[in-house]
């Protein structure tokens, strides 16, 4: 499955300003080929999370369209799995039972469910975990009970929205690691939003830098290395400085809105190669 957005554009109402709308996305094109790994990288703001749930078909482009393997997006469908920022897992199920929730309502069988739930279980490291509750897990495993629900029914996209941005750092590394693996081996089509240049390397197969200029793409960036990726090989640190340089870029120049804050936390966060 691929995923195809051409020349998709969307504006909201400000309403703050109601006579100045702000126009997001203008005109914004990219591809994520069959199995692929892409990660949309850029700052805060510029319009990652709008292009996501465009694909997702949970909101409209105002022009352009989204083509999923061969056919145009207008709703959400389970083909494309969505993996929130924040779990969005049922606090009031087991996990066991979060991870069968979709082949549930998928309507497949419970010998087959049983027999998926083991095998997902297993893959990361979930098994003992089957009969816990959400609240008695830790980010990093709620996290991976997050992606191991949207891949249950083996969706042919995954849609990820900064899925490893509430953990810290070591554990950070450690789920990439395990998303990176459980992925390879279902070999799904995947697009990930993040903020880290890091990660971006480390999981993708390109990375699609989108600016705060109406999320104009300025670099989409082909990752050669092998997998797993060896984050102390030179080449890394030569994508690492490459992409720090362009994320710069999509900063420049602009003019920013109510954020500087996170502006100047993410500037440094590069600079000191956080
Ligand atoms: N539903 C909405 N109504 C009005 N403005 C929105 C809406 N969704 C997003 N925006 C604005 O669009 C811009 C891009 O948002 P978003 O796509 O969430 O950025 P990112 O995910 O890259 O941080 C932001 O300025 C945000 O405030
Ligand atoms: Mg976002």
């Amino acid at each position: 499955m691929s995923i195809s957005v051409e020349h998709i554009s969307k504006t909201f109402k400000n309403k703050r300003k109601p006579e100045e709308p702000a126009q997001v996305l203008k005109d914004v094109s990219f591809e994520v080929g069959e199995g692929e790994f892409v990660s949309l990288l850029g700052p805060s703001g510029c319009g990652k999370t709008t292009t996501l749930t465009i694909i997702a078909g949970f909101q409209k482009p105002d022009d352009g369209k989204i083509i999923v393997n061969g056919k145009e997006v207008s709703k959400p469908g389970t083909d494309r799995a969505f993996m929130f920022q924040n779990y969005a897992l049922f606090p009031w199920l087991k996990v066991g039972e979060n991870i069968e929730y979709p082949m549930k309502k998928m309507k497949v069988s419970k010998e087959q469910r049983k027999q998926t739930l083991k095998e997902l279980l297993e893959m990361a490291q979930l098994t003992e975990y089957e009969n816990h509750y959400i609240h008695e897990l830790s980010g990093g495993m709620k996290q991976r009970v997050a992606l191991l629900r949207a891949i249950a029914c083996d969706p042919q996209v995954l849609l990820m929205d900064e899925p490893l941005g509430a953990v810290d750092f070591q554990m950070r590394q450690m789920l990439q690691m395990q998303l990176e693996s459980i992925l390879q081996k279902k070999k799904t089509t995947a697009l990930m939003v993040t903020h880290d240049v890091d990660e971006s390397i480390y999981l993708s197969d390109r990375v699609v830098v989108m600016s705060r200029n109406h999320g104009k793409i300025l670099a989409d960036i082909k990752i050669d290395l092998p997998r797993p990726r060896d984050r102390t090989n030179p080449k890394y640190h030569d994508y690492v400085d490459q992409l720090t340089t362009v994320l710069k870029s999509a900063l420049n120049g602009e003019v920013y809105t109510d954020d500087d804050k996170d502006l100047m936390e993410f500037i440094q966060g590069v600079e000191s190669g956080k």
